[in-house]
């Protein structure tokens, strides 16, 4: 197939693209700078040149390809607005452009508050509706898409999608321990994280792309259900040599900053369902294989 993936440079988009390539696909990647358009076409991805607020080549993108992945996102977690509206734009400009056809349209989520407190599983509904809510509600969004006859398949990648050259959600809290000089879970480290490694995250999207992933599908790249928050910061003192403290929620803004929001919230997930459908078997080191192999903290 012709594939057009939205942030084939990221940390999870470059091993989607990876496995697309590896599938036998053609892929076509958006850059929005020269760095970008190289590193792609290093790796024999075709460029279309623009950014997330080009909806005009975004539309020009969808409707060239066979299948759409879109995982670019401004993550400007200090400017929630401008993030959520160009997820939200982008997640209905590409459906609008693929409505009608049978041309798979995959996109990111995560678990942030679908089940705080049990284990999520593909059944479980986002919270979120609407431009002024998380991610602009685009999980949601997809949904309805789904209803109007466009394939869409979300993907909600555990918040620690790890490995080595992270620079993610784990990397952040292994940078916050460093400069704090401690190891901290805020109150009693009971929330969970569920996990799953890049390499494992890649695999999932090429399947959902390849095999026959019905419309309106939810996966989950959860290859670890919840590992306890207080056990990550304990595995990151170990690694830093540090000492783990246990943070109040009320501090935990301060010593966290907009991370907290993410660390302070439980998100357990099952994969059950996923590789009941697609046969999707992680293979990658686990989350603390990764923390204690010791590329994190050099
Ligand atoms: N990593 C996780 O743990 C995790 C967990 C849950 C959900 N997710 C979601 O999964 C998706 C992929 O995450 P990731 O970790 O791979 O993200 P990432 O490493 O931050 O990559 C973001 C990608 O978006 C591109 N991008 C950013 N702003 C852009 C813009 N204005 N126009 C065009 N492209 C732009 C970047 O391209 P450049 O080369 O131009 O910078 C890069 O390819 C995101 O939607 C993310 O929110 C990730």
């Amino acid at each position: 197939m012709d594939i057009f993936i939205t942030g084939a440079t990221g940390w999870i988009g470059s091993s989607v693209a990876d496995h697309l390539l590896a599938a036998g696909h053609t892929v076509t990647g958006l850059a929005r700078s020269d760095a970008s358009a190289d590193a792609l076409e290093r790796k024999g991805i075709r460029v279309l040149r623009g950014g997330l607020d080009d909806l005009d080549i975004l539309r020009a993108g969808a409707d060239k390809a066979e299948a759409v992945v879109h995982l670019a996102n401004k993550h400007d977690f200090t400017n929630p607005a401008v993030m959520n509206k160009a997820e939200r734009d982008t997640v209905q400009t590409i459906g609008d452009t693929l409505a009608g056809s049978p041309r798979p349209f995959a996109l990111a989520s995560g678990l942030f508050c679908v089940a705080p407190g049990r284990i999520a599983t593909e059944l479980d509904r986002s919270p979120f509706h609407g431009v002024d809510s998380s991610r602009g509600g685009s999980e949601n969004l997809a949904l309805e898409l789904a209803q109007q006859g466009v394939r869409t398949i979300v993907t909600r990648f555990a918040p620690s999608v790890h490995g080595a050259g992270d620079y993610g959600f784990v990397a952040g809290l292994v940078g916050i321990a460093r400069a704090k000089g401690v190891s901290a879970y805020i109150d009693d480290g009971a929330n969970r994280w569920a996990a799953v490694h890049r390499l494992d995250a890649g695999r999932l999207v090429q399947l959902a792309v390849d095999e026959r992933t019905p419309a309106g599908a939810i996966l989950h790249a959860a290859a670890e259900t919840g590992i306890g928050t207080r056990e990550i910061a304990e595995a990151i003192g170990r690694g830093l040599r540090l000492p783990v403290v246990s943070i109040p929620a009320a501090a935990a803004g301060e010593h966290f900053g907009w991370l907290s929001r993410f660390f302070g919230t439980d998100m357990a997930a099952s994969s059950a369902a996923t590789s009941a459908l697609l046969g999707w078997k992680p293979e990658h080191p686990t989350l603390f294989e990764d923390l204690d192999s010791g590329y994190y903290y050099l």
